[in-house]
C-alpha cells in the first residue's frame, strides 16, 4: 500500500471554498479537518462538507482528521464523514496501543454499514505528545485485524504545548522526537513518516526547506502543510532531484557491471560504492519512479 504523501495539505472543514482550493493543488494528499480548526460550532456543518466534496472529488487523495477518540464527537464524525471516497482517517492525540484497536473495531463497524472490504480505510495517527513519543514503537507495531496504519504523523504544536517547550527555527528541541518516531516505524515495518507542519511563519520558505530538509534527513517521507505556497518547496524537497537521480543510475550501472565480472566494492568518482549503495540507489530511482508515474 505505497500512497506518495509528500505533501499533506490541512484545509478546514467548515470552509467548502478553501476546500476546493485544496483539491486543486498539487498537494499528494489532502487532510480535511473535522479538528482543531474547526470551531465547535461548526462541527456538524464541516461533516457535511466532507460528504459533499468527497463525492465531488472522487479521483483525489483525501483522508479526513477527524476528532479524538475521547471527545464527544468521535461517533459524530465517524458516522457523518467517514465515507466511501476517504481514503483514511487522520487520528489526532493517539497516546496508546489500544487507541489503534479501538479506532480499528470503530472503522469496522461503519464499514460493515457501507459494505465496503474490511481495512478500506487507513490509519494514519498524529502523535503529538510526550506519552506518545515515550510509548511510539507499541504504537507502530500494534496488530490489529485488518492492519490500517499505513505509517503515522508527527504534531509539533500540541507536542511543544504538552512539553512546555517552544518552537525555534533551528529545530533542535524536535530531534529527539522525531527520530524516535522515525526508528519506530521502520522497526515496525512501516512507511516512513510525515512530519509535523512548519508554522512559525508561513511567508518564510527558506525556513520551511531548511525543516523539511530536517526531517527528510531523519527519514520522513513528507510534511505535513497548512498552506498552498508550502506545497510545492516541500514536494521539491522530498522528491530526488535530477541530480541525484542521475549519480544513482551511474552508481547502478557501474556496479553491476563490476558485479558482473566477479567485483562487489568499487570507486566511482572517489566515492565507495558496495551493496548498500547500489541498494539506495535503487530505492532512490524507485521513488522517482512513483513520482513520475503519478505525474504522467
Ligand atoms: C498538529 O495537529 C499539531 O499539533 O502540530
Ligand atoms: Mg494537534
Amino acid at each position: 500500500m505505497a500512497i506518495l504523501m509528500r505533501t499533506a495539505l490541512f484545509v478546514p472543514g467548515n470552509r467548502p471554498d478553501r476546500i476546493e482550493k485544496a483539491l486543486n493543488t498539487k498537494a499528494d494528499m489532502v487532510i480535511i479537518d473535522l479538528e482543531d480548526a474547526v470551531p465547535l460550532s461548526e462541527k456538524a456543518i464541516a461533516r457535511l462538507n466532507v460528504r459533499e466534496k468527497v463525492s465531488q472529488f472522487a479521483d483525489r487523495a483525501i483522508m479526513v482528521r477527524i476528532n479524538p477518540l475521547r471527545s464527544s464527537y468521535i461517533q459524530s464524525d465517524l458516522e457523518e464523514a467517514v465515507v466511501k471516497g476517504v481514503k483514511g482517517i487522520m487520528l489526532p492525540k493517539v497516546e496508546q496501543a489500544e487507541d489503534i484497536r479501538e479506532i480499528n473495531r470503530l472503522l469496522l463497524e461503519i464499514e460493515k454499514r457501507d459494505s465496503l472490504p474490511e481495512g478500506f480505510f487507513l490509519v494514519l495517527p498524529l502523535i503529538e505528545s510526550g506519552s506518545a513519543v515515550q510509548r511510539i514503537y507499541e504504537i507502530v507495531s500494534t496488530e490489529t485485524k485488518p492492519q490500517r496504519v499505513y505509517t503515522v504523523a508527527f504534531g509539533a504544536a500540541d507536542f511543544t504545548l504538552d512539553m512546555g517547550i517552544e518552537m525555534t527555527l533551528e529545530g533542535s528541541e524536535l530531534l529527539y522526537a522525531r527520530s524516535r518516531i522515525s526508528i519506530a516505524c521502520r522497526a515496525a515495518g512501516l512507511a516512513p513518516p510525515i512530519d509535523t507542519p512548519f508554522m512559525l511563519d508561513l511567508s518564510d520558505i527558506d525556513a520551511l526547506v531548511s525543516d523539511a530538509k530536517r526531517a527528510k534527513r531523519l527519514g520522513f517521507q513528507g510534511k505535513l502543510v497548512i498552506h498552498p505556497r508550502q506545497i510545492d518547496p516541500c514536494n521539491e524537497v522530498f522528491s530526488p532531484s535530477l541530480e541525484e537521480i542521475e549519480k544513482a543510475e551511474k552508481i547502478v550501472r557501474a556496479f553491476e557491471q563490476a558485479e558482473a565480472s566477479g567485483t562487489a566494492a568499487i570507486q566511482l568518482e572517489g566515492k565507495f560504492i558496495d551493496y548498500p549503495v547500489v541498494e539506495r540507489s535503487r530505492d532512490l530511482l524507485a521513488l522517482a519512479n512513483e513520482i513520475n508515474r503519478k505525474r504522467g
